[in-house]
């Protein structure tokens, strides 16, 4: 907060059990130069027609699916986003979804808290291996990079998807390009890095869901329109893949009668893929300083295009 009002007056919604309200936001736009937003806000026309000096939105994300950049740029407004700052700690928590899918970790955890835990049997919450099995990677960008990273140290096989290849990382990281449905075919694990946009929403559908084997597990860390998230949940209710991880979802926060919540076989946390205290500091310094950099006449760091 320092580096903004060391530069501008300024105006805050600071409460943190409740996004800014719409038409909170819409009233105080009005008057500003500048917006430094979260991904709860929806950046789109309608606000924009209410912003008429507006001249930068700092997104404090990497992500900008919530901002119609588009239009944006069409009145000479800026768009930036955090990218870079994240990556490890996202790649950490698709990570731990892995895990936490595979092994039952929160079911077990429920169990226990629950009282049900009478004895040691055998085969009491038995789940799958993760070490030296495939791993899947949808979109080989910066996280999807690290995540690649990390299953060398758990000696997996990894196949990406990508628009184009990548001889160079293919080399480095020891991974393979092949088709989404070669990968969702052959991955013991499936792990989705893409962002939200027209070409990637609802690309996991039943038919996708379909090829996968019934002992994998999907993990979504980037954005829940990416899933078609109805049918994921038939897909876990009918058991036709071993069990899911998800950070992200269609509508956020996760509706409390979704049926998600009734399943034992998805791990489900609330979009907390870079919540570490260090990076999310990081993101807010960032972006503040993107957001003043503008403002002050200096080219921003991390300006967004389409
Ligand atoms: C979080 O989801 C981000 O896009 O940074």
């Amino acid at each position: 907060m320092g580096i903004i009002a060391g530069r501008c007056e300024y105006r805050i919604w600071d409460r943190e059990d409740e996004a800014v309200p719409r038409d909170v936001l819409e009233a105080e736009v009005g008057d500003v130069d500048g917006l430094f937003s979260l991904l709860t806000e929806r950046i789109d026309e309608r606000l924009l027609d209410r912003a008429p000096r507006l001249k930068v939105v700092a997104n404090m994300a990497v992500g900008y699916d919530n901002i119609d950049v588009a239009a944006c740029m069409r009145r000479g407004i800026t768009v930036t986003n955090t990218p870079g700052v994240l990556t490890e700690t996202t790649a950490d928590l698709a990570f731990s979804l892995m895990m936490a899918a595979a092994r039952r970790v929160t079911e077990a955890e429920r169990f226990l808290r629950e009282g049900k835990w009478k004895t040691w049997s055998p085969m009491l919450l038995t789940g799958v291996d993760l070490y030296g099995k495939t791993l899947g990677i949808i979109g080989l960008g910066r996280i999807g990079q690290a995540v690649a990273r990390r299953a060398r140290g758990f000696s997996m096989r990894v196949l990406y998807t990508s628009d184009r290849p990548h001889p160079d990382l293919e080399a480095g990281l020891g991974v393979e390009r092949c088709d989404l449905d070669g990968l969702l075919k052959e991955s013991d694990f499936v792990s989705i890095h893409v962002p939200l946009t027209d070409r990637t929403r609802g690309m996991i559908g039943r038919r996708e869901l379909s090829l996968m084997k019934p002992t994998a597990v999907l993990v979504n860390t980037s954005r829940g329109a990416v899933v078609r998230e109805q049918e994921l949940i038939e897909t876990l209710r009918e058991k036709r893949i071993f069990a899911a991880g998800l950070d992200v979802f269609e509508t956020e926060p996760l509706p409390q009668d979704s049926p998600l919540l009734e399943l034992d076989n998805v791990v489900l946390l609330p979009h907390i893929g870079s919540a570490s205290i260090a990076t999310r500091t990081k993101m807010a310094v960032m972006a503040a300083e993107n957001l003043v950099r503008l403002l002050s006449g200096q080219e921003p760091l991390n300006p967004v295009t389409v």
